[in-house]
């Protein structure tokens, strides 16, 4: 674990209860995907709703570094021009800075049958391979090498479509298989696919760019390729982000309050908020989000990670700060990443009494956590030890605020607007 340094910190002391309406920004886990998608199709396009993060600065850089032209036309909107200059040549630097850069992939391989890509970067939850991606797109005719600069892969003509079985619903091979084939020629099937709202979201950008795909929702996409120069331009608006929705929802449930979640969208959130529900928090729709209370003490559960529509991986940073202050002792298992437990020893800074076996967090809740110095280890953990700070007696400082920033949109201003006692010192 690294120790802090002197970049922004987070303060936060003891906070709630908490009221007040909070907008969610889009979601980091669709746009980057939807950035990579301009690639494929000349012309001039408009994303709306996209989060202002550094995750999207990243993204930036690389496609500008590809040949397209990115301005920010206002703090949520960007605006891409696609002139038709791209040399697939993914600069490794600003490649390995995040996780979506492999999202690349999939469009250059697709529409010009060359990538050079270093090999991707994002949080460190441990080896995160893209074996399902290579093999997907072999299977549609590619062909790669990993070279001591990253991979490169190539292909003779258009790639050929195919019936892609994956061993298991990976995100990132779902949205890249799926990129090639829209200009693939012929049909491709995935099953298995990964069925994540932010897969549905990048289905009706490329569907209004000219792709077939059908099936959208389900675990089987059927994706009919069309040649790349049928392929145009779109404005297309960022889904909502369910994680960050999450997260407001956690704050109330660790500092107690009401509070609305506007532009939550509950039917992203389904298994989620049953969960909250079983833990004792109240959780009603409105008309644009959702009505949050809670008035007492959580009791446990116990929860385990699983692919759309189990509970995400990127939500259970939060309900292990969350099971650290309820009633009981829940088991979290993880089973998508088996290194996401970084961030407990700095939960243990707050007090929080977790042990960890393989790949299990046992959790026995405290009546209160105590203010500490701790350090953010990736995004989604460094938002728990946010919201677990606003409920610690104390004062508590996040340090390596960095990570956050990747993923949040005004994490620390939006808090504060709910009557959250938390301050950012840059
Ligand atoms: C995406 C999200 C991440 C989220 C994850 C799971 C982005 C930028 N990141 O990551 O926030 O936590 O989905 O919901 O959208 N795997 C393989 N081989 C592969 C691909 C994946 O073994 O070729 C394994 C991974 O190591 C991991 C699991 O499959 O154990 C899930 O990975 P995947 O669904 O691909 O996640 P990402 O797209 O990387």
């Amino acid at each position: 674990m690294s120790s802090p340094t002197s970049e922004s910190v987070i303060v936060c002391s003891q906070s709630g209860p908490l009221s007040g309406k909070v907008t969610v920004p889009g979601a980091k886990n669709s746009v980057l995907k939807l950035m990579a998608a301009t690639l494929l199709a000349d012309g001039v396009y408009e994303l709306r709703n996209v989060p202002d993060i550094t995750d999207v600065d990243y993204m930036t850089d690389l496609l500008v570094a590809l040949g397209l032209d990115i301005e920010r036309i206002d703090r949520h909107c960007l605006r891409i021009v696609n002139s038709g200059r791209i040399s697939p040549v993914a600069p490794f630097a600003l490649a390995d800075r995040i996780r979506a850069s492999v999202n690349v992939l999939g469009p250059l391989i697709g529409r010009f049958g060359d990538v050079h890509l270093a090999l991707p970067g994002g949080d460190d939850f441990g080896g995160r391979p893209i074996d399902m991606h290579l093999s997907g797109l072999e299977a549609m005719g590619a062909q790669f090498d990993i070279t001591e600069d990253g991979l490169v892969g190539r292909s003779t003509g258009r790639l050929k479509g195919a019936d892609i079985t994956f061993a298991f619903p990976s995100v990132g091979a779902t949205e890249n298989i799926l990129m090639a084939a829209v200009v693939a020629d012929g049909v491709t099937t995935i099953s298995n696919a990964a069925r994540e709202p932010e897969i549905g979201d990048l289905c009706a950008m490329l569907r209004s760019m000219g792709a077939h795909i059908d099936g959208v929702g389900t675990s089987t996409l059927v994706i009919r390729g069309v040649s790349p120069a049928s392929m145009q331009s779109c404005v297309h608006e960022v889904v909502s982000d369910r994680v960050q929705a999450a997260t407001f929802i956690a704050a109330v449930a660790m500092c107690g309050g009401d509070i609305d979640v506007l532009r939550a969208v509950p039917g992203h959130m389904e298994m989620l908020l049953t969960r909250y529900a079983d833990m004792g928090m109240s959780i009603l729709p409105i008309e644009d989000g959702l009505r949050v209370s809670c008035h007492q003490r959580l009791s446990s559960i116990d929860v385990a990670t699983l692919p759309y529509p189990g509970i995400a991986t990127d939500y259970k940073p939060l309900l292990v700060a969350m099971l650290a202050t309820a009633d009981g002792t829940g088991i979290v298992t993880e089973n998508l990443y088996p290194g996401r437990f970084r961030y407990i020893e700095e939960l243990q800074k707050l007090g929080a009494d977790i042990s960890v076996d393989g790949h299990h967090a046992v959790v026995r809740g405290r009546e209160h956590l105590v203010g500490a110095t701790v350090v953010a280890p990736d995004i989604r953990a460094g938002a728990a030890l946010v919201v677990a700070g606003l409920a610690a007696q104390g004062m508590t400082e996040i340090h390596d605020v960095h990570h956050i920033d990747r993923g949040y949109d005004n994490l620390v201003g939006r808090l504060a607007s709910l009557g959250g006692s938390i301050n950012r010192i840059d």
